[in-house]
């Protein structure tokens, strides 16, 4: 059994409410704020809740980062690239501070979580005002206060890995598809990832804390709930409240459709599958990353499963929820990967026939094990290797289209299609985007449509009556 997590505790999140009220009634706070986002829905859930708190600043957003008067960069460092795009970003800002100099300029995230991080935004990125890491988050209101009060730059980065803070503001982005986060944190240690060094430890929410936010969002009329976690299949850590569990009780309260991601495939249990099986709102789309197809890079990436125990579940979850979409994340090139061994990747994608998947090229991240390994792939040959592996991917999603001809699927409409005008386009319960005719009024609904056409980007449909 895991450590049990530390909770914030009430006297706190007090705190950090008087700051708020303080920051509000400050004569130098900013009158708008724009949030940047990058990385993935974690990050972008965490976006949520500082636009939850600024809002309760009494601050405006801005829909451009050029109108604000406060900019948070809420970073990732997943990839390098990741990382580089937000640090160019960023520093494109200090042009605007010159033309405005009393823009305020914070960054956050998994990016300033790292080590050394804050001493390299202390050097060498001066004109960022306010710094604070993954753990603090739920400080915002507080630190922005010691920056408005004492005008001189705030770095600030907790490591206290273990932490959970509930009850924070949040502004939701949509009215009928939110997150909910169920678990922070990851204890899996994949040998080239960073995000157990950012994240902190694994940790889960209660249960009731999730079901209560489940029936509040229920309540407000949403149609769908993602849940996050960066392993949600190893909810719970060892207690009795586990994923199929909350999966359970998340399918009778009546929320019309269930999403959750990611499962980590060691984790992928019969329970899990067999609640899949039975339930009444859980969709049938599984994200499953693989990352390799190959046996000895599997062991080196320390993901503790092998391509025939993958393929296993895969088999036994098609076996008991018929029709389910299956989606992955790819890494090619890891250190020393062989010719071989990544044509085993591209004979796994072809195997399982994935709906899509996302495609990286692996990325030595600072402090991981396989920045250490010896065997570094050139970078024309890792930009062959993931040429064709998108084409692969794409071989198999057209084929996964394809088989969804002439079938019936429920389509969460999202929004106006931006290609096609008089279109409306949104996600089937497989999570492929399904285009038809519509208007804005059908935006936040669930509409049944009969798939018509298939292309690799898009399935095309007309509505049903029903
Ligand atoms: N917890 C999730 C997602 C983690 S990050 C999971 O386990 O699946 C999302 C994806 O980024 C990973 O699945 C992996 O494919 C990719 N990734 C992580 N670190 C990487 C690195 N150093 N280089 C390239 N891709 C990486
Ligand atoms: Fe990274 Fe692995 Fe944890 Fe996913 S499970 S976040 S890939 S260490
Ligand atoms: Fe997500 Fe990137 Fe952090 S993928 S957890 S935002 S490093």
């Amino acid at each position: 059994m895991k450590q049990p997590p530390v909770y914030v505790t009430p006297e706190a999140l007090a705190a950090q409410a008087t700051a708020m009220e303080a920051v509000a009634a400050h004569p130098k706070c900013p009158g708008s704020y724009h949030i940047v986002t990058y990385g993935c829905q974690m990050n972008a859930h965490d976006s949520e809740k500082l636009a939850g708190m600024l809002s309760g600043m009494g601050m405006a957003e801005a829909d451009d980062r050029r109108n604000a008067d406060f900019v948070i960069f809420n970073t990732c460092c997943v990839r390098d690239n990741a990382e580089r795009r937000a640090l160019g970003n960023v520093t494109w800002l200090k042009e605007l501070k010159k033309e405005k100099p009393h823009l305020i300029i914070a960054v956050c995230g998994c990016m300033v979580q790292q080590p050394e991080m804050a001493e390299k935004i202390l050097k060498q990125y001066r004109f960022i005002d306010l710094a604070f890491g993954t753990h603090n988050l739920h400080e915002l209101p507080s630190l922005l206060l010691n920056l408005l009060n004492e005008n001189h730059r705030v770095v600030s980065i907790s490591h206290e890995e273990n932490q959970i803070a509930e009850n924070l503001p949040l502004k939701r982005l949509c009215k009928h598809h939110a997150y909910i986060t169920i678990m922070y944190g990851c204890d899996n240690f994949c040998s080239y990832c960073i995000v157990p060094y950012v994240r902190g430890r694994e940790r889960s929410r209660r249960m009731d804390d999730i079901l209560r936010e489940a029936e509040g969002l229920l309540e407000g009329g949403v149609q769908e709930i993602m849940l996050l976690g960066q392993n949600v299949n190893s909810y719970g850590g060892g207690t009795s409240e586990t994923f199929p569990e909350l999966l359970r009780r998340l399918d009778q309260l009546g929320i019309p459709r269930i999403r959750f991601m990611t499962s980590h495939p060691k984790d992928l249990s019969d329970d899990l599958i067999d609640v899949m099986a039975n339930s009444k709102h859980i969709c049938n789309h599984l994200h499953l990353p693989v990352q390799s197809g190959n046996n000895e890079i599997l062991a080196l990436m320390n993901r503790r499963y092998t391509r025939e125990d993958y393929l296993r579940k895969v088999e036994k979850l098609r076996a008991a929820v018929p029709g389910i979409g299956l989606s992955t994340d790819l890494i090619v090139s890891f250190p020393g990967e062989t010719e071989a061994q990544f044509e085993d990747t591209c004979s796994l994608v072809r195997e399982v026939g994935y709906d899509s998947a996302f495609t990286f090229i692996y990325s030595p991240r600072i402090g991981t094990k396989a920045a250490a390994m010896e065997g570094r792939i050139p970078d024309d040959e890792s930009t062959r290797r993931i040429t064709k592996l998108i084409a692969e991917v794409e071989a198999s999603t057209a084929k996964a289209h394809q088989s969804m001809l002439g079938t019936d699927e429920m389509v969460l409409v999202e929004g106006l299609s931006k290609r096609d005008p008089g279109m409306v386009s949104g996600k089937g319960t497989r999570n492929i985007t399904v285009t038809f005719k519509g208007s804005a009024e059908d935006i936040g609904k669930i509409i049944p449509v009969h798939i018509t056409s298939a292309a690799v980007n898009t399935l095309r449909g007309e509505r049903t009556e029903r």
